[in-house]
């Protein structure tokens, strides 16, 4: 048995494994490329599930001939101008997410870098590098991916129906929207347009628009907001009611210094803070965004970039439960002081804008979780999480269970204030130029 190098080519395939996992991690690799570059909008393309075509087009940055061939390079990258890991301000900082498209697929980059008068495009098919040519374009880039996998046959046969791949797609669309409120985006599917957002601006009502035209008015109608600060750490966003329950976590966005991510431990705090609230099969919906120094999270865990560590991982669990409890909490004694309907509504932006269906479906225990709860009666009666002036009043009965409701004995209740929303993002604004 003898060591030997491999060729780059292989290299890149290899890595490809882990960055472009299927057609969606493509997009959202193109996707974050061109709102790395400053683009106002982005427009995708995707046929068949994306592994036909996948094309993403910006008026970013753009780049130059020689930035193109560089771009297609493995570890290239403009985005680690000072070696610095530990402060990284974009999503991209690995510089390899295109020579693993690259080497998988056919690749096609053109490219107009802005203030210059000349575009040009390149491509890459299956890792072997073409020459860059003239071409017309306006300044910004456009990406075309044709025939993912057709370089490696067995990750072609492992993706699933082009159905779910597509849904895949969207759903990391929509993720990047969401971080990204004053970036206008649109998504057409086999020539169907599934996507169609107008930049929103900037600001908390940039951001409640963009969370309007994702997750619906039915959801703003039906959260609460949050914002809660421990330390350098800020959380803000939206999380919803009890009652507004869904039967996978799909609907749960999570960001990290304006990034999507997919945490464990965030995805686990979510979860804690509605445990006594909801059945163990359903679960809540949330928007979720986590401001902190990058210094104290760590975003280069895994490839695909949706994982993070944080240095403090105990601090940012609990600020996540306390925050999210506190807000059910108020919530609950809001609805039992002012009649049903009444005090949901109360929750709908104050610019009265969200209107629509209130979702009061009870979400139903599992029959052992009624049982233990019918044998205590009255639901978590010490529980130390309240504030001492409070005193839970959840009842349970074998037809349904009311969502806690909490009296205070001794403060008078808290109006309803409408929902309200302050971020402040200062590096996700700097990605996301407000257009
Ligand atoms: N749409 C775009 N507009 C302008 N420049 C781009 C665009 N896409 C890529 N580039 C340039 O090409 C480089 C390489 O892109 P690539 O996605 O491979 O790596 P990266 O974004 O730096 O890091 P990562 O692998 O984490 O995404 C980028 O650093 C950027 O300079
Ligand atoms: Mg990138």
């Amino acid at each position: 048995m003898t060591i030997r190098r491999l060729p780059e080519t292989l290299i890149n395939r290899i890595a490809a494994g882990e960055v472009v996992e299927r057609p969606a991690a493509a997009v959202k690799e193109l996707v974050e490329n061109a709102i790395d570059a400053g683009a106002t909008r982005v427009d995708i393309e995707l046929r068949e599930g994306g592994v036909a075509l996948i094309a993403v087009g910006d008026d970013g940055s753009g780049m130059s001939r020689e930035d193109l061939v560089l771009a297609v390079e493995r570890h290239a990258t403009s985005k680690l101008p000072d070696d610095d890991l530990l402060h990284i301000a974009t999503l991209g900082f690995r510089g390899e997410a295109l020579p693993s498209i690259g080497a998988v697929a056919r690749l096609t980059l053109i490219s107009r870098k802005a203030g210059t008068d000349s575009a040009w495009a390149l491509s890459v098919e299956g890792g072997q590098l073409g020459e860059p040519i003239p071409a017309a374009h306006p300044p910004g880039t456009k990406v075309e991916v044709r025939d993912l996998f057709y370089a490696t046959p067995a990750r072609l046969k492992f993706l699933k129906s082009e159905r779910t791949e597509a849904a895949a797609a969207i759903d990391a669309v929509e993720r990047l929207a969401l971080a990204c409120p004053s970036v206008a985006f649109s998504l057409t599917i086999d020539g169907r347009s599934v996507l169609k957002l107008p930049a929103a601006g900037s600001g908390e009502s940039a951001r409640l628009e963009r969370l309007v035209a994702i997750i619906g008015r039915d959801f703003i109608a039906n959260a609460l907001p949050l914002d809660a600060v421990r330390d350098d750490v800020r959380l803000t966003g939206h999380a919803g009611l009890p009652t507004f329950h869904r039967a996978t976590g799909r609907h749960q966005y999570l960001f990290v210094n304006g990034r999507p991510v997919r945490d464990k431990l965030l995805g686990g705090a979510l979860r804690a803070a509605y445990q006594d609230l909801l059945a163990r099969d359903r679960h809540p919906v949330a928007a979720l965004f986590i401001d902190l120094p990058p210094g104290q999270v760590d975003v280069n865990v895994h490839p695909a970039k949706a994982e993070v560590r944080f240095r403090d991982a105990g601090s940012m669990r609990g600020l996540i439960i306390g925050a999210l409890r506190h807000a059910l909490a108020a919530a609950g004694h809001r609805a039992a002081s002012t009649p049903g309907i009444a005090a949901l509504a109360a929750l709908r932006p104050a610019d009265g804008a969200a209107t629509g269906r209130l979702d009061f479906a009870p979400p139903r225990p599992s029959p052992i979780r009624l049982r233990q709860m019918n044998r205590i009666g009255f639901h978590n009666r010490r529980d130390r999480r309240l504030p001492p002036n409070r005193v839970p009043l959840t009842r349970v009965s074998p037809w349904g269970w009311r969502g806690p409701s909490f009296t205070t004995p001794i403060s008078s209740p808290r109006p309803a204030t409408g929902s309200s929303l302050s971020i402040s993002t200062p590096r996700m604004s700097a990605w996301c130029s407000s257009g």
